[in-house]
């Protein structure tokens, strides 16, 4: 059968907006490149599920989420949008890749690679400049007593909770967490060469991906956070001084080491 020709065109099209002189068009900015996705941990997880049913510039392109938004994402496309073949492993795994390069703190405009870790080592203090809202006190010089707090809530706060209440199933919870108290040389490793595998805290189990923070915090700076997540929120652990951080600093150790080093006693009670 043929198509008469009639039937072109008889189907009639709304009439174009007609052009007056007296108007103003614009349109906003549009993205001028789509960036490939950044190299890392994880990474080859996120090609192989999230390209199933889209780019992955949906994730380059997208603004940087804070950790906890990454989690709900990807749970959304596993229980909303039919991502049903992404194993939990293999989500918590995609969180820590996404919390680790594409949050507010990691996220550096147009990076298409991670960072070179060397040149962070010598930095004297790494504070990341654009990610923060500045305060007047930015500019100031180094002082020899670091805030905890202040690199707490550059760092960590977007996995762990501004309150250190994590999220259940992806980051553990620091408040209330009696793995983390002890004699401090525990969670220097942690803080110094990241965690991964098998773990339960507070009752929950954890199976992810803890970055390593060696080559972007000094020895101060591991030491103030560890003691400020050890001492806030009811949490009644000792101050980890810096000298215990550089003593671990100097003896590196593997992530299956770290994991048996964990104190085993967290029985998950507050
Ligand atoms: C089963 C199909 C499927 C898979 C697999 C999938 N997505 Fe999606 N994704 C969708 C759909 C459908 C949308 C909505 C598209 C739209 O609005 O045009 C979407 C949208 C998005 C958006 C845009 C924001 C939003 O919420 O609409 C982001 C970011 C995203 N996906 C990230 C991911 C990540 C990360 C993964 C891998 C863990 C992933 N997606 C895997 C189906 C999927
Ligand atoms: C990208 C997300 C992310 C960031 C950022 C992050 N963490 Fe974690 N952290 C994790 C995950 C995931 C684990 C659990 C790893 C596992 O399941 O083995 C963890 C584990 C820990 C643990 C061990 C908890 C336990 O029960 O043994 C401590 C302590 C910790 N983080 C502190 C911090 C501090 C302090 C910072 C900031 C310097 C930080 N984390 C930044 C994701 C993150």
């Amino acid at each position: 059968m043929q198509y008469a020709d009639q039937m072109r065109g008889a189907i009639d099209q709304a009439a174009a907006t007609p052009y007056t002189t007296d108007a103003s068009y614009s349109i906003g900015t549009i993205p001028q490149d789509t960036p490939p996705l950044i190299e890392g941990q994880g990474v080859e997880l996120v090609r192989t599920n999230c390209s199933v049913c889209h780019a992955t510039t949906f994730i380059s392109s997208q603004p940087p989420l804070p950790g906890s938004t990454w989690h709900d994402e990807v749970y959304k496309m596993k229980e909303k949008y039919g991502a049903t073949f992404i194993s939990d492993d293999s989500a918590n795994k995609i969180i820590a890749y996404l919390s680790a390069h594409y949050t507010p703190e990691t996220h550096k405009p147009g990076s298409t690679s991670e960072a070179p870790a060397s040149s962070a080592v010598t930095a004297p203090l790494a504070v990341k400049p654009a990610s923060k809202p500045s305060t007047a006190t930015s500019a100031a010089p180094v002082a020899s007593t670091v805030d905890g707090a202040k690199v707490y809530a550059a760092n960590c706060a977007s996995c762990h909770g501004a309150a250190g209440a994590g999220v259940p199933g992806a980051f553990p919870p620091l408040a209330g967490n009696t793995a983390i108290a002890g004699d401090g040389k525990y969670i220097s490793d942690v803080l110094l060469y990241g965690l991964q595998g098998k773990i339960v805290a507070k009752g929950q189990p954890y199976n992810g991906v803890m970055p390593a923070w060696a080559a972007q915090l000094n020895d101060a700076q591991i030491a103030a956070v560890a003691t400020h997540v050890r001492s806030t929120w009811g949490n009644k652990g000792s101050a980890v001084r810096a000298s215990t951080v550089k003593t671990e600093r100097s003896a590196p150790k593997t992530a299956a080491q770290i994991l048996k080093e964990r104190p085993q006693s967290d029985s998950g009670t507050k």
